[in-house]
């Protein structure tokens, strides 16, 4: 299991000192929620921050795009450092040609699902995905419970995806919630809260790993 933190939850008035802590305490990838107040209410980092912070590590970053319009963004994300950016198809004009873009510009590809979005919207493009992002919460803030039906979609999407595509739960992950969402497929969680409330961060790394075997 891929354990990838959110910096949402972060201290930001120090998000360098905590990415760093994250990386020495075992953390697979960094997930940034770039929120622009429109596609959710709130509004988050710019891609000035992930350029800033990726000379800060080198770890997978994950651009989690909560905007509306995403591809008109894609090219300055991906020259601030991302590896992975990951759209909302309700967000995007045309989902097929959003990803194309992504990999275009030479990046890995996600698309996230909300909770009421079945999987079906991503029939026609499964062979240009890197990720799936299942979303365990609605979009827009951590610290919410994880929405159980969620766990019938991630086990539908081992079905339909190439296996080298990550399967990524995102939101509501604690070390319970993890274990039904590894035996159901997913290989790769998000985690702000779990993670960040607990002052040993390599503890609460290992403790999902764990709990995900
Ligand atoms: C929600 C974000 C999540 C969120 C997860 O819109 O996409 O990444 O930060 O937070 P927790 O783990 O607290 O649910
Ligand atoms: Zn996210």
């Amino acid at each position: 299991m891929l354990v990838c933190p959110s910096m949402l939850s972060a201290n930001s008035t120090k998000l360098g000192e905590e990415l760093i802590n994250l990386e020495k305490s075992g953390a697979d990838s960094i997930h940034w929620d770039v929120m622009d107040g429109s596609f959710v209410e709130a509004i988050t980092f710019g891609h000035h921050v992930i350029a800033d912070h990726r000379k800060l590590s080198n770890l997978r970053f994950d651009v989690h795009l909560m905007v509306e319009n995403p591809e008109k963004h894609m090219e300055n994300f991906a020259q601030a450092g991302a590896d992975v950016i990951i759209v909302h198809p309700e967000a995007c004009g045309r989902l097929h040609s959003a990803v194309d873009r992504i990999k275009s510009i030479g990046l890995k590809s996600g698309v996230a699902l909300n909770p009421a979005t079945p999987v079906d919207v991503l029939k026609y493009c499964v062979d240009e995905l890197d990720m799936v992002l299942v979303m365990g919460v609605n979009p827009g803030s951590s610290g919410q419970s994880f929405i159980e039906s969620q766990l019938k979609k991630i086990a539908q999407l081992g079905s339909i995806l190439p296996p080298s595509a990550e399967i990524c739960v995102d939101g509501g992950m604690n070390d319970q919630t993890v274990k039904e969402c590894a035996k159901c497929g997913a290989n790769s969680v998000v985690s702000g809260s779990y993670i960040f409330k607990n002052s040993d961060y390599a503890a609460a790394i290992a403790k999902l790993k764990e709990n995900s075997r």
